[in-house]
């Protein structure tokens, strides 16, 4: 594309503003039917996804993020398949998990209701519209209008799940079923986190329950998104590059495909596998491990022919939990992060927006500095009881 053209794409910010305020998500810009995407949404050129998916595509997309079977997981093959999970972490922070014990009518269901919800009427939608980020129950398109200075091509709803009836009486009464089906599948993958989280735990040598309890069993986040089919899906992106804030992100997606993961300086699409869940570590996973597991930037493109829907489920610390690398994965070498509050992190997350991984890196310290002394702890009982205190309270 010229410069010119480009110049033609600019939108200032008074038109953008009115822009903002007409606008009820991208589902509904589509049924006003639109042939080209406003300017609103056109990205700059190093955002775009052709540049880098382009590099992908020529190596023929070869490359792909392991997909580990699970159904060992408790049983003869534990070793193995706590083995592969490692190498999965510690080369892609991303893998597919298949056999993982979530039933397939649940999954079923999940997918049919979020579709209903995304097709129920503009209006019903919109009594649930919110800019807040801070607001734990709402609808919401882009990441946030006020925020976003180039809107991105996704609608989304957002579910608190723990404790159950602190939200549940806020998550959307429409289809008539939603709440009914987003409960169950809540508790299916708070269970297959937890097997995870204890994989997870195995894999560094720690004791099975230390990232549960730090990770894993505090806040559970649903967010189903829908992508609509995109007129220019070239200039704009559904979802920026970014990592994802928590502990571990596990995610359902249809048939459509769109989720793309960096890896080794190029985007890999990532094959969408009936029933499958895609499983990703998030920030402070990584600081935990000490950057050993890594927390890996992913993005969701947009296409032209199909809309598309993906739930992500995000487990992540309480708010007053301490983090910290844990001290027995140090092997000896200084912490490569200094130790955050986990709302204080979420918050400096949001206020950057989804800027890459800025937010961990804001973290980092250098060589020589060490936050605390690391304990010398023999014992499981003592490992577990540093895993509560030392990184889960609050000071
Ligand atoms: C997310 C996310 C990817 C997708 O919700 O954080 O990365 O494919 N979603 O929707
Ligand atoms: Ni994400």
């Amino acid at each position: 594309m010229g410069s010119s053209e480009e110049e033609e794409l600019t939108f200032g910010e008074a038109e953008m503003n009115v822009f903002k305020q007409n606008l009820k998500g991208v589902k509904a810009l589509m049924e006003s039917g639109i042939t080209r995407i406003p300017n609103a949404y056109v990205k700059p050129l190093d955002e775009r996804p052709t540049k880098l998916s382009a590099a992908a595509a020529a190596d023929g997309n070869k490359i792909e993020i392991p997909v580990i079977d699970l159904a060992d997981l408790d049983g003869d093959g534990q070793d193995q398949v706590v083995k592969t999970i490692g190498e999965a972490c510690e080369k892609w922070g991303f893998f597919q998990v298949i056999n993982h014990g979530v039933p397939t009518s649940v999954i079923h269901s999940m997918m049919q209701v979020c579709q209903e919800f995304f097709d129920l009427p503009t209006e019903e939608k919109m009594e649930l519209y919110s800019d807040d980020t801070l607001k734990p129950v709402r609808f919401g398109t882009s990441y946030s209008l006020s925020k976003d200075t180039v809107l991105e091509w996704r609608d989304y709803l957002r579910c608190p799940c723990r404790p159950l009836s602190d939200f549940i009486h806020l998550w959307p009464a429409k289809p008539s079923t939603f709440r009914e089906v987003t409960m169950e599948y809540s508790k299916e993958i708070a269970a297959l986190a937890k097997r995870l989280c204890y994989a997870l735990s195995e894999s560094l040598g720690l004791e099975s329950e230390c990232l549960y309890e730090v990770i894993g069993k505090h806040q559970q986040i649903l967010m189903p998104n829908h992508y609509p089919a995109c007129p220019n899906p070239d200039l704009t992106i559904g979802l920026s590059a970014h990592s994802d804030a928590g502990g571990i992100t596990i995610l359902l997606q249809d048939h459509v495909g769109g989720l793309e993961v960096f890896n080794e300086g190029q985007w890999i699409a990532v094959k969408p596998l009936p029933d499958a869940f895609v499983v990703n570590l998030a920030d402070q996973t990584q600081i935990l491990t000490n950057g050993k597991y890594k927390s890996v930037e992913h993005r969701a493109t947009v296409n032209a022919q199909r809309a598309r829907i993906s739930i992500s489920t995000f487990f992540q610390p309480a708010a007053d939990a301490k983090i910290a690398p844990i001290p027995e994965l140090l092997g000896g070498q200084p912490p490569m992060y200094r130790e955050s509050l986990f709302g204080v992190y979420l918050r400096d997350f949001f206020t950057n927006r989804l800027n890459r991984k800025s937010a961990v890196d804001s973290l980092k310290l250098s060589g020589k500095t060490k936050t605390r002394k690391s304990h010398t702890v023999q014992g499981f009982k003592k490992k577990l009881r540093k895993c509560r205190n030392c990184i889960n309270r609050a000071p």
